[in-house]
């Protein structure tokens, strides 16, 4: 079992992103000025809040501290975040590292139709609410992982932003676990997707899920799941229609908040079996988040990943007796109110970790492919734009969290478990130039009218709240300012993600032990004969 050591697959990671480092300097970062110093503004990462100006060169911060002086010259832009920022008085820091949303997905060809936000349009939302780095997953192509990543290599063509790759399985045999290893070694992807829903299409079988744990431990790649018993909502599904219950409303009855809890508590306990990281997408229920609380008391490394409806919304939207209304809120399922407000509080406390979006838009000629039967509406709802400012308002302004747990939640977190931290997540000398500036005064408005993804409809439709990104800087490039995007199609980065992030560090050691507590095989002797 010769595996690399961690120590040398950083090393690895860091000479790849230094080389990407050089190539992004040779493309002129996108040919924008190539200095910005930011001056006199707060700047807050996940571990503390400091006054510091922040000097920008080439798309990588080159320093970060009190009066940086930088020699003059036509070429540095200076943004003075003192006056126009922030208030004199008691007011919260305001530079913050980019967004980053674990969980979107752009472009995806599902239920009968394609989502309505491509890498164009998706991205263009993202960093119009300081969100600067996404991770999509990549759907195998007639069950090729290579040919599926190689479509969403395509697909991102246009994109203008930063992204990473999830992979899913959707199906096992010799051909896929070989594919996986070559996603791992030599594609940059470290993790791995599994549906135990979505009977008949996506969900896999626990013994394939089984196949899959081993394989992910092997290649020091995050499983994730989609928890939810599938054959269960299929059954629930089926039982709705016999009652004549066919609208939207129906996809909530259909899947109790206890389907997740039991597929959740399933998947931990396979994953604690194989003992390797679990990472549970959209945790949309008080039963999978206890499922979660109840696995890290025990020291189980389990990863809980809520997205922002299943924090903020409750399903009382699916009742709406105007389908374009409830059709928007179909899946992930979004739960009775009393779900979110336990989710925001276990996403305080650290039970939860990391806050996604779940992005998958669809406009409303779309949900009206399930206009007379709700299995067939496409599942998802948008959050990409969304999410910096609703997490913000709904949990620092509340008192919720922290300005730093805010970094943590909506940034670090994400860098540190995909492995690609302090490249991302962090504003540091060297950490890539994605940088948002946040008015904690500043006043925000949701409309589908005025936000950037292409549906006509969106899920936050009316929600006015306190703190407004201002400005977004991806990769040193000023993209949002004055509620105005300057993008560039194919200006973004693939950025790969090396395996054997933190959540691997001593597993080799447990099992070790595991293997010594066995005790066996016990010498007896001639026993037989
Ligand atoms: C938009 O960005 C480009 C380079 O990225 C820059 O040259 C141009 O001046 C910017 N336009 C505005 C209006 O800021
Ligand atoms: C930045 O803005 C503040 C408030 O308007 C002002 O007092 C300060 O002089 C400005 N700093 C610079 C370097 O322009
Ligand atoms: C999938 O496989 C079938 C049969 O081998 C082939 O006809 C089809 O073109 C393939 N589709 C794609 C998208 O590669
Ligand atoms: C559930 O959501 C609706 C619509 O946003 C809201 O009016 C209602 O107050 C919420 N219910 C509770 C108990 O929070
Ligand atoms: C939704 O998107 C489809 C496909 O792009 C388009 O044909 C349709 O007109 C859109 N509907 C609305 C209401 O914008
Ligand atoms: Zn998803």
């Amino acid at each position: 079992m010769a595996t690399p050591s961690r120590a040398l697959l950083l090393l690895l990671a860091f000479a790849v992103a230094a080389h990407e480092r050089c190539a992004a300097q040779g493309l002129g970062a996108g040919g924008g000025a190539t200095s910005i110093l930011i001056k006199g503004g707060t700047v807050v990462n996940a571990d503390r809040e400091e006054k510091a100006d922040v000097y920008i060169k080439d798309g990588i911060i080159d320093a970060v501290g009190p009066n940086i002086k930088v020699p003059g010259g036509n070429k540095v832009r200076v943004i003075n975040a003192t006056g126009k920022y922030v208030m004199p008085g008691d007011l919260p820091g305001n530079l913050f590292p980019g967004g980053i949303d674990p969980h979107t997905h752009f472009a995806f060809e599902f239920m009968g139709t394609v989502t309505i936000d491509d890498f164009y349009s998706g991205q263009a939302a993202a960093l119009a609410g300081g969100t600067t780095m996404h991770i999509d997953f990549v759907i195998p192509v007639n069950g090729s992982l290579a040919a599926g990543l190689e479509s969403y290599k395509k697909k991102a063509a246009n994109a203008v932003m930063d992204y990473g790759f999830h992979v899913a399985i959707t199906s096992w045999n010799d051909q896929v676990a070989r594919e996986m290893e070559v996603m791992v070694k030599k594609n940059g992807i470290n993790s791995f997707k599994f549906f135990m829903a979505y009977k008949g299409s996506l969900m896999l079988t626990d013994d394939i899920l089984l196949q899959g744990l081993k394989k992910c431990k092997s290649l020091g790649a995050l499983a994730m799941v989609h928890a939810e018993n599938g054959d269960a909502v299929a059954e629930g599904q089926q039982r709705m229609i016999d009652f004549g219950i066919t609208g939207p409303e129906g996809h909530a009855l259909s899947r109790p908040p206890y389907l997740e809890g039991e597929a959740t508590s399933r998947a931990i306990r396979l994953a604690k079996f194989i003992n390797t990281p679990l990472y549970i997408v959209h945790v949309m229920s008080t039963d999978a988040m206890e499922e979660i609380a109840k696995a890290k008391r025990e020291g189980q490394r389990v990863i809980g990943e809520p997205v922002v409806s299943g924090l903020v919304l409750n399903e009382s939207w699916l009742w709406d007796p105007d389908f374009t209304v409830a059709s928007k809120y179909v899946s992930p399922p979004i739960r009775e109110a009393g779900h979110g407000k336990a989710l925001q509080a276990a996403l305080s406390s650290g039970i939860l970790q990391l806050v996604g979006t779940d992005h998958c838009a669809f406009n409303s000629t779309q949900k009206a492919l399930g206009c007379n039967d709700f299995r067939k509406i496409p599942n998802g709802v948008n959050g990409v734009e969304e999410r910096m400012h609703i997490i913000w308002d709904s949990m620092v302004e509340t008192g919720k969290i922290s300005v730093t747990d805010y970094v943590k939640v909506t940034s670090t977190e994400g860098a540190k478990i995909f492995n690609i931290y302090p490249q991302k997540g962090a504003i540091l000398e060297g950490s890539d130039a994605d940088i948002i500036i946040l008015n904690p005064k500043g006043r925000f408005a949701i409309s589908a009218r005025t936000d950037h993804s292409r549906s006509n409809t969106n899920v936050y439709e009316g929600w006015k709240g306190k703190g407004l990104v201002e400005v977004t800087i991806s990769r040193g490039r000023v993209v949002w300012e004055d509620g105005k995007l300057n993008i560039t199609a194919g200006t973004g980065r693939y950025v790969k993600l090396p395996p054997l992030g933190y959540v691997f560090d001593g597993i080799e050691k447990s099992d070790a032990a595991y293997r010594a507590s066995l005790r066996a095989p016990v010498q007896r002797g001639k026993v037989c004969g």
